[in-house]
């Protein structure tokens, strides 16, 4: 594998071209037009002076890490892509129309991946060239620093592929782990049922958002509190997780506790709203 595609620029895809880049690969970033992916570069090449300011990296290997990045503008260049991986918005509908467009101009040996955090592979399969060389590949925010990757294989994955990608994120220096095609693999099964019953408790009034957060994080051990994380991730993909988990097993202890819906309904979504739990005005 040489040349890796990354589709979308956002945090998360921007995160994976940065590591593909500095694990050597070839990277050709695109998104909606290629004034978003060269947004997302610029990104990178702000993460990537922090890095050098704080004396983590020198100027030649950032240098060397952007010049293997280049924006392109539509899908022509992903024929000869050897591994594509959408990191677009989460909904089905956007990530079908990119499998179907990318479909079009591929080669037949390359392999199509998913960063969802949530949607089914095997269903998602449906929309791409070859489901056997279809793969979920989900990373965590913030991806350079996250030590993860979650492998999820659908119905039809063939054991090629599934090498092909443990060598991959291995290569991206990451522990990797496998999870069956499971409502919310692993890491969302667990982490949006603490999101969402820190909300429930916080709409009962058992604690006001500090107390909870400092309670949890302390208590816990974990770097953030619940409601920090959840506004660092998204509350709209905290609530989109939620509702996949709950529709999916039909379980109502998945049910999105009504302060996340009232939130979201509001557009305050978290950090990217700069008003989620917190005010980051
Ligand atoms: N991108 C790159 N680097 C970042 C960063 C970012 N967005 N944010 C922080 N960092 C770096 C900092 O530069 C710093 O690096 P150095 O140690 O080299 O100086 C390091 O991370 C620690 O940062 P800070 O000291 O500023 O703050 P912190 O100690 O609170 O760490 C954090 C920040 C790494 C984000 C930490 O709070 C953390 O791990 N939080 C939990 C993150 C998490 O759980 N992510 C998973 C979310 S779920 C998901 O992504 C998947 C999904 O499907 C929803």
């Amino acid at each position: 594998m040489k040349i890796i595609s990354v589709i979308g620029a956002g945090q998360m895809g921007a995160g994976i071209a940065q590591v593909s880049a500095a694990a050597g690969y070839d990277v050709l970033l695109s998104d909606i037009n290629i004034e978003q992916a060269n947004l997302g570069k610029q990104g990178i090449e702000k993460q990537l002076s922090r890095l050098i300011s704080k004396e983590k990296m020198d100027a030649k290997t950032a240098d060397d890490i952007l010049g293997r990045i280049q924006c392109i503008g539509d899908y022509a260049p992903l024929s000869n892509a050897d591994l594509v991986i959408e990191a677009a918005t989460e909904r089905e509908e956007i990530k079908r129309n990119i499998f179907d467009a990318v479909g079009k101009v591929i080669g037949k040996d390359a392999i199509l991946a998913s960063n969802t955090s949530s949607i089914p592979i095997t269903r998602m399969a449906q929309a791409a060239p070859d489901p056997s060389r279809f793969i979920g590949v989900h990373f965590f925010n913030p991806v350079p620093i996250m030590g993860l990757i979650e492998i999820i294989r659908g119905l039809a994955t063939s054991d090629e592929t599934v090498t092909a990608i443990t060598d991959y994120g291995k290569k991206l220096g990451k522990k990797l782990v496998f999870a069956n095609d499971a409502p919310g693999f692993i890491v969302n099964r667990v982490l949006m049922p603490m999101i969402n019953e820190a909300c429930f408790a916080l709409g009962e009034g058992v604690a006001n958002i500090q107390d909870i957060d400092t309670a949890c994080q302390l208590g816990l051990n974990h770097p953030m509190g619940p409601l920090t994380l959840a506004d660092f991730v998204g509350l709209d993909t905290c609530l989109e997780i939620t509702k996949i988990l709950f529709h999916s097993t039909g379980d109502s202890k998945f049910r999105p506790a009504p302060i996340l819906q009232k939130y979201v309904e509001a557009g305050w979504l978290g950090r990217k709203t700069k008003r989620g739990f917190y005010d980051y005005s």
